[in-house]
């Protein structure tokens, strides 16, 4: 093989040249390789600004997911690549393993002030998956620590994804991600998530929260309490498109949780940092759990870090004599990442990223409530700047699409559409289909005006194409 030109030199973004490489040696995440080819080459993006990117071709697109809800302070911060170069020109690396380094410490502190209630112990990991592996590994080392070795199940909701790792993939609630890897991880069971769309109780929002808590406690109690560790929830769960929780939905899983002697784990992968106008997901919901994960917008994504924030009690018993959590990661902790994410904290606060979500999450809402009027939208759910819009075959009826058919929408229309129009959003059929919205919590009203423009277009002829009895009309 040649070696490849320099980086920098003009031929090294030859967008011939990186297609047939990446469809030659880089194997993407999550991806059907063989529908890349010739004629559908792979998408690569070379740079990005604020809410915007671009591919090597030179095409602009909106991003409306944030990358992968990360980039919580929009592409091409010059702070927080100077915060990375700075960092990696003092101390570019050294674990965490018995010794700290200035970010580590200054971060962990700075996560505790942000963090609810007594949430001030900071366990560092690279990435999301490993921090709720590492949390399942806490609860279950606490629990042995304090003489109830028993206790090492944990309860999530289905369709939630939590993670790939085979710990983090046996809380993960999609069968169809779990079933080619089995057998898992013992010892995860699975409840019902909060999706009220056709929902037998979706209005009467009280007796649904009763349904759906009364199903944690049914799992606690038949798995037997004493063998239970840990809840895992997202506070506005993401795969299957964005379920709210109900009123009153965590202080009664709390109250449940406390009942049975259960840990509650916040899973705020994406919920974290802003996503739902809160620092913590926990904040909006008004809950204090026992622990948070949480990774992607701690850094927005300049550098890989992950978080499993605990209240003390948890550490406690490994804070006496020969003590230990036997666990660690060698890149968890990394001092680039810590410093890049010290520089975006204070980005947020310099630039009232939360305030700005919260000015206005109201008017995304009523601007996306208007999409909601199209025939193929059968529901719009979410909060802060994290919504879904679920796409039904009948708008009267509510009939969903079958799988081939979501697949036809989602893949054969929707995706490529949404590209050519210049907008990133996401096309999902882990539950039902559904686009999702996740845009940087910079965003200013014209750039949500866009990313809703964009996505009414392809919505609108998705409308005309696959939802049969009403052409080209918004409902009446
Ligand atoms: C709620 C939740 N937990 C865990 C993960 C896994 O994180 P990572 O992909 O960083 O391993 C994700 C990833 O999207 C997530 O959304």
């Amino acid at each position: 093989m040649a070696a490849p030109p320099p980086p920098g030199t003009p031929g090294d973004l030859d967008p011939v040249r990186l297609d047939r490489l990446a469809r030659r040696h880089l194997w993407l995440h999550f991806s059907r390789l063989g529908t890349f080819g010739e004629d559908h080459p792979v998408p690569v993006l070379a740079r990005g600004e604020g809410c915007w990117v671009e591919d090597v071709t030179g095409h602009r697109l909106l991003d409306g997911l944030s990358g992968l809800f990360t980039v919580q302070v929009g592409h091409g911060r010059p702070e927080l690549a100077a915060a990375a170069a700075q960092q990696a020109g003092t101390l570019e690396y050294f674990p965490i393993w018995s010794h700290a380094h200035p970010p580590a410490i200054e971060l962990a502190a700075r996560i505790a002030a942000l963090a609810p209630g007594d949430l001030d112990r900071v366990f560092f990991t690279s990435g999301g998956s490993e921090a709720v592996e590492s949390a399942w590994k806490l609860a279950r080392a606490y629990f042995r620590a304090t003489g109830q070795p028993n206790r090492h199940k944990v309860i999530a909701r289905r369709t939630a994804y939590h993670g790939t790792s085979l710990g983090a993939l046996a809380v993960t609630g999609i069968p169809a991600m779990r079933q080619p890897f089995e057998p898992l991880t013992p010892g995860a069971v699975h409840v019902p998530n909060t999706n009220r769309f056709r929902h037998p109780l979706e209005h009467d929002e009280h007796a649904f929260m009763l349904a759906v808590t009364d199903a944690i406690e049914e799992a606690i109690l038949f798995e037997g309490p004493d063998t239970v560790a840990a809840v895992f929830l997202e506070p506005l769960q993401n795969a299957g498109g964005c379920f709210v929780p109900p009123a009153g939905y965590f202080a009664r899983v709390r109250e449940i949780c406390d009942r049975y002697g259960v840990l509650l784990v916040s899973d705020e992968v994406i919920c974290a940092f802003g996503r739902l106008g809160h620092m913590f997901g926990a904040q909006r919901y008004d809950y204090l759990p026992d622990m948070i994960t949480c990774a992607k917008g701690l850094t927005s994504g300049y550098s890989p870090l992950g978080a499993v924030i605990c209240r003390d009690f948890l550490a406690a018993p490994f804070l006496e004599g020969t003590a230990s959590f036997a666990h660690g990661i060698t890149f968890g902790g990394h001092p680039v990442s810590c410093a890049v994410a010290l520089a975006n904290l204070d980005l947020f606060e310099r630039e009232a990223v939360l305030g700005n979500v919260r000015a206005q999450e109201a008017a995304f809402e009523a601007r996306l409530r208007t999409l909601a009027d199209l025939p193929i939208v059968g529901d719009l759910r979410g909060a802060g700047f994290f919504w879904a819009l679920e796409l039904v075959k009948d708008p009267e009826t509510r009939e969903p699409f079958t799988r081939p058919e979501g697949e036809a929408v989602l893949r054969g229309f929707l995706a490529p559409r949404l590209w050519e129009l210049g907008v990133i959003a996401r096309t999902d059929d882990r539950g039902h289909p559904v686009v999702q919205l996740a845009p940087p919590l910079v965003a200013r009203p014209e750039e949500l005006d866009v990313l809703c423009e964009r996505v009414g277009v392809a919505l609108a002829e998705a409308s005309r194409t696959f939802v049969g009895s009403a052409v080209g009309a918004t409902r009446t």
